[in-house]
């Protein structure tokens, strides 16, 4: 009887799907402009003129609705715009066994051609699809987002943050404020913590002064990466056809990136050899590195050139400590829960004193809503499916853009406001949030089987250096708001001026 009623259940679920697919208006009257177009709204004078990534889509939502067809050009494929919440469940449902996301081409040519050997057999996480990408996510998932692994780290990540905030003592100037080039600092601290991670080493960058050339031109790639690679991800580019110069200067970057990371996993390797031949490994619980390091050294280099560039913390970072510094109150109720469970300010963090901290989780929740990383995430889709009331195919490529939701006063009430309470599951809180959102308007860390890797590790580091600094110093905003630059991801735009007064 339960299987007769289980299948009648699926034959009726499949055919509201059909039915639904048949109903919709088809996929050739989805709202698009054409490709001349476009590309003159680009030029001076035209709609999109030095618009950033977040205005452009917002323009086409303003002006087509909840989707845009964007059509195929430069060699890039058409591509779907849709802005709801429950679209983007639709979407993100249909994403098949093996998701494919929108990737990084250029750092995908690089690798296929330059580093052909490397990534022969394992994938990479950020630029590869298919079995090969699956082979590489199969087996660090086990390792990585295990929380016992993860708090092994603790204490590394403290020491970093540690030290970061002696830094902060350092270069305050006689206002006690920051200097402009904060951001940088904070850069070289995202990096610093991932590296104690990805190839278990401190590479001592954190003031910038390092004698160390090689940890020099580390920070000066790394802090260029990005910027470079959404430049070419973003605007139209003739590289697919030829090189231009800075196509080529783009593959310099990529290569010092990775001979620098491939020699620092090499070292790595040795470090290990001898301290089993002298029997000094005091390590416990075996690393992250080690661990792949056992099934294949190519899987070690492929995953710590992962994780050294697709960390975003940065600019959770700043923008938390932002919103803290611009809402003094809220950053005294996350102090006063701070020094509730460590009175001792210099106090060791340790993984026991970061199970129970419902407010810091909330601060960064919050700051995450209204300061979102990325404009959205994409989806290639597995089947057909309807967005929007539109029949869009199989395989099209769909952009989820996250901001429409995330300002949605339905979901969030007086959404530009910084309220954490919200996050909190306390009933006097409960106007602050709605009953009725769809948890897809809400995906930093992205969803299923292809979600953030590094999810709990980006967790711990930004909970660290949050906690550290919100313990040591009370911070001020004095000057006009942020901006915020918007690339393929967010980072703030503005002199990071902090004032620190010791707490
Ligand atoms: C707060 C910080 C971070 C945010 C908001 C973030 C967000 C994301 C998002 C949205 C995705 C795409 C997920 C999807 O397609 O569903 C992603 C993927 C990824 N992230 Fe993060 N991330 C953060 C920190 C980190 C850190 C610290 C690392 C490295 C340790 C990392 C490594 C990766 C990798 C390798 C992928 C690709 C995973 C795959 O496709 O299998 N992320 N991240």
């Amino acid at each position: 009887m339960k299987a007769k009623i289980s299948l009648l259940n699926f034959t009726r679920v499949f055919c509201s799907m059909r039915n639904a697919v048949q109903n919709a208006k088809p996929y050739s009257e989805v709202p698009t402009v054409s490709v001349p177009k476009f590309i003159l709204r680009n030029l001076p004078g035209g709609k999109y003129y030095k618009k950033s990534l977040k205005e452009i889509q917002e323009s086409f939502y303003n002006e087509f609705g909840n989707i845009f067809k964007l059509p195929a050009m430069f060699g890039k494929p058409e591509m779907i715009f849709i802005y709801k919440a429950d679209d983007f469940e639709t979407t993100s449902r249909a994403e098949g066994a093996l998701p494919i996301r929108m990737s990084f081409d250029t750092l995908k040519y690089y690798r296929a051609t330059k580093q052909s050997e490397v990534y022969a057999e394992y994938g990479s996480l950020a630029t590869s699809d298919g079995e090969k990408w699956y082979k590489t996510r199969s087996q660090v998932n086990p390792i990585m987002l295990q929380p016992k692994v993860v708090q092994m780290y603790t204490k590394q990540i403290d020491e970093v943050s540690k030290e970061f905030v002696q830094i902060m003592r350092d270069i305050k100037d006689d206002k006690n404020e920051m200097p402009k080039d904060f951001k940088d600092y904070i850069s070289r601290w995202s990096i610093e913590s991932i590296a104690t991670i990805a190839v278990e080493k401190r590479l001592n960058i954190l003031s910038g002064k390092t004698d160390d050339e090689r940890g020099k031109k580390f920070i000066n790639v790394t802090l260029q990466f990005f910027e470079k690679l959404s430049d070419f991800e973003m605007k139209p580019s003739i590289w697919r056809y030829y090189e231009t110069k800075a196509f080529k200067e783009l593959m310099e970057v990529y290569d010092s990136m990775t001979s620098i990371i491939f020699s620092y996993v090499d070292e790595a390797i040795k470090r290990f050899e001898n301290e089993e031949t002298k029997g000094t490994n005091e390590i416990q619980e075996e690393s992250v590195l080690r661990k792949l390091l056992k099934v294949n050294k190519n899987l070690a280099f492929v995953v710590a050139s992962d994780l050294l560039v697709s960390d975003l913390t940065t600019s959770v970072v700043v923008f938390t400590l932002y919103l803290l510094a611009k809402n003094p109150e809220k950053q005294e109720k996350l102090r006063s829960e701070l020094m509730s469970i460590m009175t001792n300010k210099n106090s060791p963090i340790k993984s026991e004193n970061m199970k129970n901290l419902p407010y810091l989780r909330a601060v960064i929740k919050e700051s995450l809503r209204i300061f979102p990383i990325g404009s959205g995430n994409t989806r290639n889709l597995s089947k057909d499916v309807v967005l929007a009331g539109y029949h869009v195919p199989k395989d099209t490529m769909v952009f989820m853009n996250a901001y429409i939701e995330l300002s949605n006063p339905k979901y969030y009430p007086e959404p530009e406001k910084f309220i954490p309470e919200r996050w909190l599951r306390d009933e006097k809180y409960e106007n602050w949030r709605s009953k009725e959102i769809n948890p897809f308007a809400f995906l930093p860390f992205g969803f299923g089987a292809r979600s953030c890797i590094g999810k709990r590790f980006g967790e711990l580091q930004i909970e660290n250096i949050i906690m550290n600094i919100i313990r040591n110093f009370k911070l001020e905003w004095n000057y006009p708001d942020m901006k915020v630059r918007s690339l393929l991801a967010n980072f703030p735009d503005s002199d990071l001026k902090f004032k620190i007064t010791e707490v």
